[in-house]
C-alpha cells in the first residue's frame, strides 16, 4: 500500500504515514535522492531500514517536496530548507500552516514511516508496541504510571511513554538529555490520547504537549511546545 493516511494534529501541524508493502526496487525507482542520501542508502545494511528511509522520501513527494528540500544538522536532526523551496508546495494542509519557517520531524518503525510538518518545532515517534519496551520501563519512566492496567495496556502505555520521550528529545535535539532523569510525563490515560510533559534540563524547565494514537500495533506520538 502506498500513502496510508494523514493526521491533522492541529491547524498548524500535519503528520503523514506510509505503510510499507512495496519492494525495494519500487522505492529505488520512485524516490528522488540527493547525493548525501544516495551515499547514506548505500551504507544501510538492512533492506527494511532502506525501505523506511525511502518511504520518507515518498512522503515528501506526496506533499510536493523532495529529498532536495531536506538537510540534516550535525546531530542528525532533519530540517526543511527555506521558504523559496516551500512555495511550490501545493498541498492545502501545508499551506494552511501559515508560517514561513516550517519544521519537520521523521520516524520509522518496521512497516511504517511518518513525517510531520509544523510551523513550530515538533518531534514525532512511531514505535511497534512490544513486550521488551515494558520489560525495560523502569529504566526510562515512572512505572507507577502503568498501575492498574492489563498487560496489553501496560505494553501500549509504556510504548507511548517511550515515544513521548523520543519525541521531546527529537524536538529539543540537545546533547545530554536523559529520558529518566530529565523528561517527565504527567499522569494520563490511554483513552485521553493526549497529555503534557516537562523537560527539566540544565536548570531550565520547559512544558510540552503531546498527542498520541495507536495505529494497528504501533504507538505514534507527536510532541509540541506548549
Ligand atoms: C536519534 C534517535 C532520536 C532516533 O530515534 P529512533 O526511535 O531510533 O528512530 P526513529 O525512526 O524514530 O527516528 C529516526 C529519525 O530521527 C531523526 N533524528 C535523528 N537524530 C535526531 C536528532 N538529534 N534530533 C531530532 N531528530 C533526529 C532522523 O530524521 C532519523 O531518521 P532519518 O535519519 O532516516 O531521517 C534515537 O536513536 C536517540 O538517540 N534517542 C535518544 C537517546 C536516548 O536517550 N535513548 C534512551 C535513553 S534511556
Amino acid at each position: 500500500m502506498p500513502f496510508y493516511k494523514e493526521n491533522n494534529i492541529n491547524s498548524n501541524t500535519v503528520a503523514y504515514f506510509w505503510k510499507i508493502t512495496e519492494d525495494i526496487n519500487w522505492f529505488k525507482e520512485k524516490a528522488l535522492l540527493n547525493e548525501k542520501s544516495l551515499s547514506r542508502l548505500q551504507t544501510m545494511q538492512s533492506v527494511s531500514h532502506q525501505k523506511g528511509f525511502l518511504a520518507v522520501r515518498m512522503l515528501l513527494q506526496h506533499i510536493d517536496l523532495t529529498d532536495f528540500d531536506l538537510y540534516y544538522d550535525e546531530f542528525g536532526k532533519p530540517h526543511l530548507k527555506v521558504e523559496s523551496q516551500m512555495s511550490k508546495v501545493k498541498s492545502q494542509e501545508i499551506n494552511n500552516i501559515n508560517s514561513k519557517q516550517k519544521h519537520i520531524s521523521i520516524s520509522h518503525s518496521h512497516e511504517f514511516s511518518c513525517i510531520c510538518i509544523c510551523n513550530k518545532p515538533v518531534g514525532i515517534d512511531i514505535e511497534i508496541c512490544k513486550e521488551k519496551t515494558l520489560k525495560i520501563a523502569s529504566r526510562y519512566m515512572d512505572v507507577t504510571h502503568l498501575d492498574n492496567l492489563t498487560i496489553a495496556d501496560k505494553i501500549k502505555k509504556a510504548t507511548v511513554i517511550w515515544g513521548i520521550k523520543e519525541s521531546i528529545f527529537k524536538l529539543k535535539n540537545e546533547k545530554g538529555i536523559s529520558f529518566p532523569k530529565h523528561i517527565f510525563e504527567r499522569p494520563f490515560k490511554l483513552e485521553d490520547k493526549k497529555g503534557t510533559a516537562q523537560l527539566i534540563f540544565n536548570n531550565n524547565t520547559e512544558d510540552f504537549q503531546f498527542q498520541f494514537d495507536i495505529i494497528k500495533e504501533y504507538a505514534f506520538v507527536c510532541a509540541l511546545t506548549k
